[in-house]
């Protein structure tokens, strides 16, 4: 369904954040693209939408060829591409309902179009949306209103109105503690088997990539270093990937389903991300679902 044959990307700076990219993605699969900061993720993804222009090679959507589109195609082409961010990227001051029907509008004209009514059905299917990801109540809330993890929500509600083929979701987790980004990674992997949907994942949390991905994917300095799948991603394979690192403290297997401990990987990022937060905002408290 989804083709990258050769694609690199160059940055203006020098950069070489990809090279040689051959990736195939069918129908349904949910590929868990990982690898150390810095290993071209983001780059990876932002290629397939376009919001980079890759500088080499050849991305083919179904029959429809990326690299080449422009304007009113492109603009249709990113619709069947829904896109899920880590820091949510939604609107603070509109509620949830306006947010999630911004989905529908793909990523350009909001604002000339957020003045129009919104069609009937859309309202309808947004309503329905917000219930399957466990928000009925919050329609009327403000965004800012919400917890990290209702936010991620809402975030995948928006992407899901544009009825995507494909949802390209990055880091969704990272900003989000270990009960709560199980859930959401839960609920992004049982979207995509309800509607056929093929997704690829970046996420640097290896217990959770483990746990909910069909296949995995190390990129390592713009470069594939392992395709394979979940129960093949071994001490080596993980070294290959981020290089020396003591794999055998770290969680070796995903942890049960609901449990309270919590993959040792995982709690390094989120100790080194807690602490980024505790130097820049002394008074931000923990998260929540
Ligand atoms: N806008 C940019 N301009 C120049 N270099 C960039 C830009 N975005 C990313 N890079 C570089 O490309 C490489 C890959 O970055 P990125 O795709 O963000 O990796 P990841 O998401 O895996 O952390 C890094 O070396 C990064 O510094
Ligand atoms: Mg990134």
């Amino acid at each position: 369904m989804l083709t990258l044959s050769g694609v690199g990307k160059r940055y203006p700076t020098g950069d070489q954040a990809l090279a040689d990219i051959e990736l195939s993605l069918p129908k349904g699969q949910v590929l868990a693209l990982i690898g150390p900061s810095g290993a071209g993720k983001s780059t990876l993804i932002r290629c397939v939408n376009r919001l980079v222009e890759p500088t080499q090679g050849s991305i083919r959507l179904d029959d429809q060829e990326l690299t080449r589109l422009s304007g009113g195609a492109l603009r249709r082409a990113r619709r069947s591409m829904g896109m899920i961010f880590q820091e949510y990227a939604l609107v603070d001051r509109l509620s949830v309902m306006e947010n999630v029907l911004s989905g529908r509008l793909g990523y350009v004209g909001f604002w000339r179009s957020f003045w129009r009514r919104y069609p009937q059905r859309d309202v309808a299917e947004a309503f329905r949306l917000l219930e399957r990801v466990g928000l009925p109540h919050a329609i009327d809330k403000r965004a800012d209103a919400l917890s990290g993890g209702q936010r991620q929500r809402v975030g995948i509600a928006r992407a899901l109105l544009q009825s995507p083929k494909l949802l390209l979701v990055d880091e969704p987790t990272a900003s989000l503690d270990p009960k709560t980004s199980r859930q959401i990674m839960r609920l992004i992997r049982e979207l995509c088997a309800e509607r056929e949907l093929a997704a690829i994942i970046n996420i640097h949390d290896v217990a959770l990539a483990r746990q909910f991905a069909d296949r995995i994917v190390g990129l390592r300095a713009g470069r594939i270093v392992f395709d394979g799948m979940p129960q093949e991603l071994d001490n080596e394979i993980l070294t290959r990937i981020y290089g020396e690192e003591d794999w055998d403290s770290a969680a070796d297997q995903a942890e049960p389903e609901g449990g309270e401990v919590v993959a040792a990987e995982s709690v390094k990022h989120k100790r080194e991300e807690s602490t980024r937060l505790a130097e820049l905002k002394p008074a931000i408290s923990g998260g929540g679902v």
